[in-house]
């Protein structure tokens, strides 16, 4: 067949026009029926199917939802933010939509203070045999939900487009699923605040695109996973700049492998119970600015150089830990330092007032008091 100039512009016609009558033709009515269902379980307005039939026609859109043209050239729901202004609110009885996973064109999902009241639970479709559909979902952030309970469940792993998972701030229990390292997409994992118990899977490496990971405020236990840094047969989050495991219930020491993050920018361990040394190695790490590594149970020499604890200055928390101390050579230059660390041998803390009254030599005390001024003249 050949094509005339004529035949093609009555296609292009043809096209445009198809387009153009984007309304509910132009949605697939499962999908429509999908987005009914989710509003049900979500919003307090029952008037959707009658007052506003077409969640994505162009110009009067529902407010929460964003649509796309799909290749197929129907318009497809591509985000949904519910829970915070300007976005719909959630009704007090809200309960997950599990709908959401019905979407194969769903890119972004935010609930933000979304389930309130009501006990809900993260569960899959049971229109999918119970597992979450092969969805092209890049963004899922549910924050802030106090009656968002139960456990992560393992069909996570089937939602291999994640890039950005926050799970931040519910009242999410029982452990972190082996299943969650296997989405190797995932540039952002922040399940901090939630109420998680028992270790971190060792897995935890495989995650080998992860820039920013948060685990802070649950109660996990055992050792950091020194896979988080090691070279060799787990890989290593060699990208990794923001890493937040503060406030949980880790014990045995800091990973050594660690210093291989050569990129990160933020380690947050404070308040757990850490023993050991500060690896030696975290002196080499020249893009970190906030250290925070107090209240732990670290001890010994700390192996930081006055231009490194200058470079940090307040950035730096080593405080809490009775069995840490500064060599008195470091000391000498940053009698200000602020780290909340005493000089090795003495039991003081690095406070000019408090140096003399901890029975420093006067020499010593002397010293410092010149270098100080000299440093900041
Ligand atoms: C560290 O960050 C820089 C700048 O963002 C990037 O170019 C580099 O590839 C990163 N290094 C690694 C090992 O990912
Ligand atoms: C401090 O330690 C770093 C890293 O080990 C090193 O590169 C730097 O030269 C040291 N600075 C001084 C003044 O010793
Ligand atoms: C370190 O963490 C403690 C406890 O959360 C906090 O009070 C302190 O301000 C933090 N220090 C820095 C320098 O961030």
């Amino acid at each position: 067949m050949c094509c005339t100039p004529s035949t093609l512009l009555l296609l292009s016609l043809a096209s445009i026009l198809s387009v153009c009558s984007s309304d509910a033709k132009n949605m697939l009515p499962s999908e429509v029926e999908t987005i009914f269902k989710i509003m049900e379980s979500i919003s307090s307005d029952e008037k959707w199917r009658i007052s506003y039939p077409n969640p994505c026609n162009p110009g009067s859109t529902w407010l929460g939802i964003e649509c796309k043209l799909g290749q197929d050239n129907h318009l497809h729901v591509s985000r949904l933010d519910f829970g915070t202004h300007p976005n719909p609110t959630c009704k007090n009885t809200a309960a997950f939509p599990c709908e959401i996973f019905d979407l194969p064109h769903l890119q972004s999902v935010f609930f933000s203070q979304c389930f309130t009241h009501t006990k809900t639970t993260l569960s899959a479709s049971p229109n999918r045999g119970g597992a979450f559909f092969d969805s092209s979902l890049q963004q899922l952030s549910l924050r802030s939900n106090p009656a968002l309970v139960g456990p992560i469940p393992p069909q996570i792993s089937f939602l291999k487009s994640l890039e950005i998972l926050t799970l931040s701030q519910n009242r999410l229990s029982g452990r972190i699923p082996v299943e969650i390292f296997s989405l190797n997409s995932l540039v952002h994992l922040d399940l901090s605040y939630n109420m998680l118990t028992g270790p971190v899977p060792i897995q935890l490496g495989n995650l080998n695109n992860l820039q920013g990971l948060d685990l802070s405020y649950n109660s996990l236990t055992g050792p950091i996973p020194g896979t988080i840094g090691r070279l060799a047969e787990f890989g290593k989050l060699v990208k990794l700049q923001e890493l937040r495991l503060s406030n949980s219930c880790y014990s045995g020491t800091i990973p050594p492998s660690f210093s291989l993050l050569v990129n990160l920018s933020t380690l947050s361990l404070q308040n757990n119970r850490l023993t050991g040394k500060i690896p030696e190695g975290f002196s080499s790490l020249s893009r970190i600015y906030h250290l925070n590594l107090s209240g732990n149970l670290l001890g010994g020499v700390i192996p930081f150089n006055a231009s490194f604890l200058k470079r940090l200055g307040r950035n730096l928390d080593l405080s809490g830990n009775p069995g840490l101390c500064l060599s008195p050579s470091e000391a000498y230059n940053n009698v200000k330092s602020g780290s909340g660390v005493g000089v090795c041998g003495t039991g003081s803390l690095i406070k000019k007032s408090q140096a003399a009254a901890h029975g420093l030599s006067k020499l010593f005390f002397l010293f410092a008091t010149l270098v100080f001024h000299v440093m900041h003249h």
